[in-house]
């Protein structure tokens, strides 16, 4: 039929089109429930089906176990239902933002090349656009269906004009196929979002930051810097770029003009390849070098899986709480 199907959850429920995700449906509904990458590969989203079936693929072992399969867990970002559905109600996560999720249209503003294989893309909205900094969309490319998710790296209050931060991947179709090879300024964009739960939570004004960014990973950490600036121009804040070579490094001018206006602001840039007067080596372990203590401080991490576990671990070394510790893990948006 081509009726929507009902999902309850609890005292919620939401409706929810023949052919879309479970996700998609509670988050333009205004309904929030925790979810991170939209792609199958984190696990934040899944819920327990107690009543109903739904069309949803092989979820990893390592996302969603056996035994959570086995109670009825799916990952909502993935499953479409194919009956009405009861499930668990859903865990709000009262430390994000929630704002509504919906399409978005805007054109690209301005191009820019600002280290080997990266870009800085803007683009103007049609209408403003509610997000927490942190957060992502997903351009559709055009012509193709798919979508790739880029975080704002513009805090939020900025309504005209998003900005992202865009790595080349060999052989991507969005990046390859499409940004790289032919975007040009002017030319619509379709998005949606917001997405994700990698969200700036200002919940201890003294609370100081460290900032650890792998890549192009820099971009909502930028979003989330600027964010803490403008609640409070004091505010103590490390940042730690790590790329693997000089010539990947960007927005260098940017943090150092932040760092020259703020005295609470520390920009340090690690090569982890590259040989320079710099700084070498990994985030973590710069974090470990400089501070003796990070008790007190919260952080905020995005980059390539392994860059971020390691930044963890150097946090944790060094006596951050763990829920302090925000991260976010980003698959290279081919
Ligand atoms: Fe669904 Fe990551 S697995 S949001």
């Amino acid at each position: 039929s081509e009726r929507p199907f009902r999902i309850d959850a609890g005292d919620t429920s939401v409706e929810c089109d023949p052919d879309q995700k479970m996700l998609d449906a509670f988050l333009r509904a205004g309904v929030w429930i925790p979810n991170s990458c939209n792609q199958g590969t984190c696990g934040t989203c899944k819920v327990r089906i107690s009543t109903g079936t739904v069309d949803t693929p092989p979820p990893l072992d390592t996302v969603l176990s056996h035994t959570e399969q086995e109670q009825g867990f799916v990952l909502s970002c993935q499953s479409v239902p194919t009956s009405n559905l009861e499930i668990d109600s859903v865990t709000v996560d009262s430390s994000a933002r929630h704002h509504v999720l919906r399409d978005i249209s805007g054109t690209v503003g301005s191009i820019r090349q600002v280290a080997d294989d990266t870009l800085t893309v803007t683009v103007m909205l049609d209408e403003p656009l509610e997000f927490t900094a942190g957060q992502y969309v997903e351009l559709s490319i055009p012509g193709t269906g798919a979508t790739r998710p880029y975080s704002m790296a513009n805090p939020p209050g900025q309504d005209g004009e998003l900005e992202f931060h865009i790595r080349r991947q060999p052989g991507g179709a969005a990046t390859d196929g499409w940004i790289f090879d032919g975007m040009t300024v002017g030319e619509p964009v379709a998005m949606t979002g917001p997405w994700g739960d990698f969200c700036f939570t200002p919940d201890d004004p003294d609370l100081g930051l460290i900032l650890l960014a792998g890549g192009t990973g820099l971009a909502p950490l930028k979003s989330i810097a600027t964010a803490a600036l403008e609640l409070d121009p004091e505010r103590e804040i490390h940042v730690y770029h790590g790329v693997r070579f000089e010539s990947d490094l960007y927005d260098v001018e940017h943090w150092q003009t932040l760092a020259a206006n703020h005295p609470g602001v520390n920009y340090t840039p690690c090569l982890s390849r590259g040989q320079w007067s710099g700084r070498t080596g990994y985030v973590g372990d710069a974090v470990i070098a400089d501070l003796p203590s990070c008790k007190g401080f919260s952080a905020y991490l995005c980059g390539p899986p392994a860059m971020v576990e390691a930044g963890v671990k150097a946090l944790k070394r060094r006596r951050m709480s763990p829920r302090r510790i925000h991260r976010e893990k980003y698959t290279p948006a081919i």
